[in-house]
C-alpha cells in the first residue's frame, strides 16, 4: 500500500474531521512561537495550516523568521509574507512545529510520509522546542502501521532495501505521481519500510543509522517536546 493510501485510511472515518482536527492542533500551537524567535516549519498538511496560520500572525505584526524543512514549505511562507532564513544563517531554532505520521506513548514519531524526513531531523536537532501537531488518527500504542520512510543514496538503494528486508520489514521503492521514483529535496529515494509493530523502536533505529548508504530514517525518538493532538473540539496536549 503506498503511504497516500495509508494517510487516506487515517483519515477515512471523516476526512473533514480529521482535516478540522489538523487545523485546531496547528491553531493550538501558535502559543509557543514568541516574539523575536526563529521558527522551524515543518511539511506535510498540518504542517501546512500552521504556516497559514502564522503568515496572519506576521500580517499583524509578529516578527519572526522561519526554516523551512521543505522546498513546498518554503515556497508556502514566502508566499504569505513570512521572513525565511536557513541554517547556513542561523544554526539555533527556538521552536519547531511539525507533524507526524504516528506518535507513541513516550512521543516517539514517525515521520516522513511527506517526504521531507531528512531535513525535518536536521531541522529538528537543532531546535530547542520540538512541538508536533497532528490529528487524533496519529496516536498509537505501537509505532509501525505506518510504513517507515527511510531516505537512501540511489547508488545503495538495491542493497539497503536487501538489508532492511533480511530485517525482516517489506520494503518498497517510493513512486512519485509521475510514476517514476519519488525524488526528494536532497535528490535521494525513499524506501518504505512495512515492519509491523516496532516494539523495539531504539534498536532499529540504530540498526538502520549504521547501515552504510542509509541518508536518514523516520524514527524520531527523543526530540519531540509536545505533541499536541486535536480530538473533536478537544486539543490533548502532552510532555515529555
Ligand atoms: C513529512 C512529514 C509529515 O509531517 C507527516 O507525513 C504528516 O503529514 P500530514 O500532516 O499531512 O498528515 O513527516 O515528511
Amino acid at each position: 500500500m503506498a503511504t497516500d493510501q495509508i494517510k487516506n485510511n487515517q483519515a477515512k472515518n471523516d476526512p473533514a474531521k480529521s482535516e478540522q482536527e489538523k487545523e485546531a492542533a496547528a491553531r493550538a500551537s501558535l502559543q509557543f512561537v514568541k516574539d523575536g524567535q526563529v521558527v522551524g516549519l515543518g511539511t506535510g498538511s498540518t504542517a501546512a495550516h500552521f504556516i497559514k496560520l502564522l503568515g496572519e500572525k506576521v500580517r499583524n505584526g509578529l516578527r519572526i523568521r522561519g526554516i523551512p524543512t521543505s522546498i513546498r514549505s518554503r515556497e508556502l511562507a514566502l508566499s504569505l509574507g513570512i521572513p525565511v532564513t536557513t541554517l547556513d544563517e542561523c544554526q539555533e531554532i527556538a521552536v519547531t512545529v511539525d507533524g507526524a505520521d504516528e506518535v507513541d506513548p513516550q512521543l516517539r514519531l514517525i515521520k516522513g510520509g511527506g517526504g521531507a524526513l531528512l531535513r525535518e531531523k536536521i531541522v529538528a536537532s537543532a531546535t530547542k522546542q520540538l512541538v508536533i501537531v497532528a490529528d487524533a488518527s496519529k496516536q498509537v500504542p505501537v509505532l509501525g502501521k505506518f510504513p517507515l520512510p527511510v531516505e537512501v543514496i540511489r547508488f545503495a538503494q538495491a542493497l539497503v532495501a536487501k538489508r532492511i528486508r533480511a530485517l525482516g520489514a517489506e520494503v518498497q521503492l517510493r513512486m512519485g505521481p509521475d510514476g517514476k521514483p519519488y525524488v526528494s529535496d536532497e535528490n535521494n529515494h525513499i524506501l518504505d519500510c512495512r515492519f509491523g509493530q516496532i516494539s523495539n523502536a531504539e534498536g532499529l533505529a540504530r540498526q538502520l543509522d549504521e547501515m552504510p548508504g542509509v541518508v536518514e530514517h523516520g524514527l524520531f525518538i527523543g526530540m519531540a517536546k509536545v505533541v499536541l493532538f486535536a480530538r473533536g473540539n478537544e486539543i490533548v496536549e502532552l510532555r515529555r
